[in-house]
C-alpha cells in the first residue's frame, strides 16, 4: 500500500465520523476501528510501514504521522461535542424558572385608572364618545357657533366631508345629554386633537370630562366635587382655588388651581414662580347647551369640568418634558417603575 492508501484511509476515517454525527457510541466505534492499540487500521498502516523498501518508508512515515494526528484531533472534538450535547439534554427540573419580562402601565392610563375610581366611588358612571366628531358636538351645541371667537383657540384638524378631530372631550357631554334624561353623573376620559406641538403641547393628548346634571345642582356641589377629587388625586394638605374665568359651554364658569405640588407653593420652574398650578377648568352647565341637548333648564342645572390627563401625569410622576410620555422609549416607562395595576 502506498501513500494513496493513507489518502483514502483519512477520506474513509472523515465520512464514517461524520455519520456518526454526536453520539458518544458511534463514535467510540469509529475510535475503535482506527484508532483501537490492537487491530486499528492506524495500527495495521504501521505495520505496513514496517514492511516497505528503505527509501519509501521516510514520505511514508510522515504521511503516516500527520493522518495519526488528524485522526486524535478529530476523535477528541466528536467525543467533546457529544459529551456537551448529552449534558444538554438533561433537564435540571431544580432550576427556577426563566420569567418573561413584565411590562408596566402607561403613567397616563395609572392617571385615568385612577380618576375613573375617584368618580366611581362617587357614584358617577363612566362614558366615552368618538374622536371623529362633527362640527355641531365639538362646537356648535357648546355653545360656539360658526363665528365664535373661541373656535381660534382650538386649532382644529378638519377631516374632508364636515368633519373633524375633536379638540375636547366637552362633546360627549351633548352625547350624553342627547341620549339620555338627567339624573346625569358621568366622567368621560379620552384623546383629543389640536394642531400645536412644542415644549409644552403634543398634537395629541388626553383630557377628562366631568358632567353632572339634576334638579338643585349648585356651584357649591361643583365647588365640593372638584375640591374632594383634587385632594383624593394629588394630597389633601394641597390648597385649591377657585378662579374667576370663560367658557362658552358653562356660565359661571372657574378654573381650578391647586398648590404647586413641586416647590409647595414657593414658586418654582413648573409653575412660572405662581406658586399655583392650573389643573381644570369648570362651570354651570350654559342654559343655552341644555337647550341645544333638550333639556329643559327651568327644571334642571348641572356643572361640568374638564381636566388634562397627561398634566396630573406629569404633576404625579414628576416628569421633566410633557413629551416623554409620546415618545415611546420603553426605557422611560421601565426606569417610572410603575408596577401593573390589575
Ligand atoms: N373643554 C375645555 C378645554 O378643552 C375644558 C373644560 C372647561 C371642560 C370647562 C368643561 C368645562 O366641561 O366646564 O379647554
Amino acid at each position: 500500500m502506498a501513500i494513496e492508501g493513507l489518502q483514502q484511509a483519512r477520506e474513509e476515517f472523515e465520512a464514517v465520523l461524520a455519520a456518526a454525527g454526536s453520539d458518544a457510541a458511534r463514535i467510540e466505534e469509529v475510535r475503535v476501528r482506527f484508532a483501537g492499540r490492537r487491530s486499528g487500521l492506524l495500527r495495521d498502516l504501521e505495520d505496513h510501514l514496517k514492511t516497505l523498501p528503505r527509501d519509501e518508508k521516510p514520505a511514508y512515515g510522515k504521511a503516516l504521522n500527520e493522518l495519526k494526528r488528524l485522526v486524535e484531533e478529530r476523535l477528541a472534538a466528536a467525543a467533546e461535542a457529544a459529551s456537551k450535547a448529552a449534558a444538554g439534554e438533561r433537564l435540571d427540573v431544580t432550576l427556577p424558572g426563566r420569567r418573561p419580562p413584565v411590562g408596566s402601565l402607561h403613567p397616563v392610563t395609572l392617571v385615568r385608572r385612577e380618576i375613573e375610581e375617584i368618580f366611581l366611588r362617587m357614584g358617577y358612571s363612566v362614558a366615552d364618545g368618538p374622536e371623529v366628531e362633527d362640527d355641531w358636538h365639538n362646537f356648535e351645541a357648546l355653545n360656539m357657533p360658526p363665528d365664535h371667537p373661541a373656535r381660534d383657540a382650538q386649532d382644529t384638524f378638519y377631516i374632508p366631508g364636515g368633519w373633524l378631530l375633536r379638540t375636547h372631550t366637552s362633546p360627549v357631554q351633548i352625547h350624553t345629554m342627547e341620549g339620555q334624561q338627567p339624573p346625569i353623573r358621568v366622567i368621560i376620559p379620552g384623546r383629543v386633537y389640536r394642531r400645536d406641538s412644542d415644549l409644552r403641547h403634543s398634537p395629541m393628548f388626553h383630557q377628562v370630562e366631568g358632567l353632572v346634571v339634576d334638579e338643585g345642582i349648585t356651584f357649591g356641589h361643583l365647588k365640593a366635587t372638584l375640591e374632594a377629587f383634587v385632594h383624593v388625586l394629588f394630597d389633601p394638605s394641597l390648597e385649591v382655588r377657585f378662579r374667576p374665568s370663560f367658557f362658552p359651554f358653562t356660565e359661571p364658569s372657574a378654573e381650578v388651581d391647586i398648590t404647586c405640588v413641586l416647590c409647595l407653593g414657593k414658586g418654582c420652574g413648573m409653575c412660572s414662580g405662581s406658586g399655583w398650578i392650573e389643573i381644570l377648568g369648570s362651570g354651570m352647565v350654559d342654559p343655552r347647551v341644555f337647550r341645544a341637548c333638550g333639556v329643559d333648564p327651568a327644571r334642571y342645572t348641572g356643572f361640568a369640568f374638564g381636566c388634562g390627563l397627561d398634566r396630573v401625569a406629569v404633576l404625579k410622576y414628576r416628569l421633566p418634558d410633557l413629551r416623554m410620555l409620546f415618545g415611546g422609549d420603553e426605557r422611560f416607562l421601565r426606569q417610572l417603575g410603575l408596577g401593573v395595576k390589575a
